[in-house]
């Protein structure tokens, strides 16, 4: 068996973007003589919070309320978020805010000096905090930063971690961590486990969300038998551009833009798209579809990577784009060749983000003892069916925070671990990545099960959903969870062996997509950013429930578990 090193932790958090950051400053906060590992497969500042643009939720205004922003996000989920969880992520959003604005966040400001806010989808008013566009920049340094002031707060960059460490007594107790530069494998032990690692949208071929973002989190607690909860809600962000999907930033038309189709109507107010006087600020499901349906009727335009409509900015004029929206414009000018101050920017609906995510509770605690989950990795149930745009930076800042708490608390009650067991473990991890390295026996090739991966995805869980194309999306990827097992590779070195690194992000995406496909096959209605042509209405009565997929080695079995209502009654979901 293979030699490993041993560390040593009270605490371990799994990913070093907004969500990570911020647990791992909670807990050092928290609990100063308690150690916290930090373990990251990039560096922090490579996190995909990085990417985010728009801006992050809070009341702020006068004009504003806790009610408003938690009625804006239980409609937003279609009814399906749990109510006690919005109405404490509402109470915190200002308070977490505030806090960054304190650690040095550069939030743009209005004339008397206060924070300024912007309009976003689906928000009754301006509650949007934001830096320009570039708020996940300014967001992860400003955590990043602050993370050095603590000594109990252990980094170990560029580390995959490929399993979790399960004790005798079925706790989770460590992670086995493949240093990526030198290949050597880590068993890094502690009192509990927390998994923040985005979600999983390169499972599609067309996504904002860069290569990381591979499912990691939620496929090592699958694996371990925790439930992957409400897995059929993806979230289609409507403007991306052509070709790459570069997300195009919601504050586009939080700023006044507007969507026009190849007549130049502004569809979104000429037609009934259910979005009603909010247009082009209807939540992102209402209007993603509402730009599949313009293009299918023949009124899309077309271009080198498909039909697209054109999200126009002109009449904003240059000064205001140059002072709230930067990065639209350099994105523009280098990825489609449209200065947006001239010309309408080409746009279509891409994947953005995953609802769901590992099964958690309002403390960010799984099913399995000692597991945390926060960030998108994880489905505390704040955003049901359907998030609604830059609730999500919020939601990494509040729930990371609380379970970061919380399970500091969890881990004083912990006594002496036996390492025993978890070595074992590390060590077998550490012989199976050995053997997959350079392995030239397998017939299949990574790139080929990585296209069929994302065919099977896009053709089965896009915007509109069919039940036969969602049976035959599921067939096709449980299929390639036996090829990945045949896996051939060709470079067999130690140091930075980025292939390896591919193989395993493979694996975790294939048994991701398949939760996915069984999840949304499984929901017989149509519901926030689930349609399904067949069943193209809510049914309450049947479906008002979270659906719960549980691995099993013959295929993923689904479950159920109640909405927590409150005092917002499910009603139509009208704008
Ligand atoms: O459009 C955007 O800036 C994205 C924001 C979000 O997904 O929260």
């Amino acid at each position: 068996m293979s030699a490993i090193d041993l560390y040593r932790h009270d605490i371990i958090i799994v990913g070093g973007g907004g969500a990570g950051l911020r647990a791992a400053i909670a807990a050092a906060e928290a609990d100063p003589s308690q150690s916290i590992a930090l373990v990251s497969k990039v560096y922090p500042m490579r996190s995909h919070t990085v990417s985010a643009e728009g801006g992050a939720a809070a009341v702020a205004r006068a004009d504003d309320t806790l009610e408003m922003h938690g009625y804006d996000t239980v409609k937003g989920s279609d009814f399906l978020g749990d109510q006690h969880v919005i109405e404490y992520f509402v109470e915190e959003a200002p308070k977490e805010l505030t806090l960054l604005e304190h650690w040095g966040l550069p939030f743009s400001r209005n004339e008397d000096g206060t924070v300024a806010t912007r309009a976003f989808g689906g928000m009754t008013t301006k509650r949007t905090w934001y830096a320009a566009d570039k708020i996940g920049f300014h967001m992860l340094h400003t955590l990043f930063q602050t993370s050095l002031k603590y000594d109990n707060i252990v980094r170990y960059d560029e580390h995959f971690v490929s399993k979790l460490l399960i004790a005798n007594d079925g706790s989770c107790r460590g992670v086995a961590a493949h240093d990526i530069r030198t290949g050597e494998m880590k068993a890094i032990i502690g009192k509990a486990v927390m998994l923040t690692t985005g979600g999983g949208g390169k499972i599609f071929p067309f996504t904002t969300n860069g290569m990381i973002k591979t499912g990691d989190g939620m496929a090592l607690a699958y694996r371990e038998g925790v439930p992957l909860k409400d897995m059929e809600f993806v979230q289609y962000h409507p403007t991306g551009l052509p070709g790459t999907g570069i997300l195009i930033t919601e504050a586009t038309r939080g700023e006044g833009g507007y969507l026009t189709n190849k007549d130049g109507e502004r569809f979104l107010v000429e037609r009934d798209y259910g979005v009603g006087s909010k247009a082009e600020l209807g939540p992102r499901d209402m209007i993603s579809r509402a730009i599949v349906q313009e293009i299918e009727a023949g009124r899309g335009l077309s271009g080198p990577y498909g039909d697209y409509v054109n999200l126009d900015l002109r009449h904003l004029g240059e000064a205001k784009i140059d002072e709230r929206l930067p990065f639209v414009r350099l994105l523009g000018r280098t990825y489609v060749g449209v200065d947006p101050v001239k010309d309408p920017l080409p746009i279509r609906p891409v994947v953005h983000y995953m609802m769901g995510g590992v099964d958690t509770d309002i403390d960010c605690a799984t099913q399995l003892s000692g597991l945390y989950a926060a960030g998108e990795t994880a489905c505390v149930s704040l955003n049901g069916a359907n998030r609604l745009g830059s609730n999500s930076l919020t939601e990494c800042l509040v729930f990371g925070a609380r379970g970061a708490r919380h399970m500091t608390q969890y881990a004083k009650s912990i006594g002496q671990i036996d390492d025993k067991a978890l070595v074992e473990q590390a060590k077998a991890e550490a012989d199976r990545i050995d053997q997959l390295r350079g392995r030239q026996k397998g017939g299949e090739k990574l790139s080929e099960i990585r296209r069929k991966l994302n065919e099977a995805m896009e053709s089965g869980c896009g915007v509109y959903r069919q039940q036969d194309t969602m049976k035959a999306c599921l067939q096709d990827v449980s299929q390639l969870r036996g090829r990945v097992a045949d896996l051939q590779l060709t470079d067999p070195s130690r140091v930075f062996n980025t292939e390896v690194i591919a193989a395993l992000e493979l694996a975790n995406m294939v048994d991701v997509a398949e939760a996915l496909a069984a999840s949304a096959l499984s929901r017989k209605e149509s519901r926030g950013a689930h349609t399904c042509k067949d069943y193209p209405h809510r049914d309450d009565q049947n479906y008002l429930y979270h659906t719960m997929c549980t691995f099993s080695p013959s295929g993923p079995v689904i479950g159920k578990k109640d909405v927590t209502l409150g005092h917002w009654e499910p009603e139509e979901r009208k704008y």
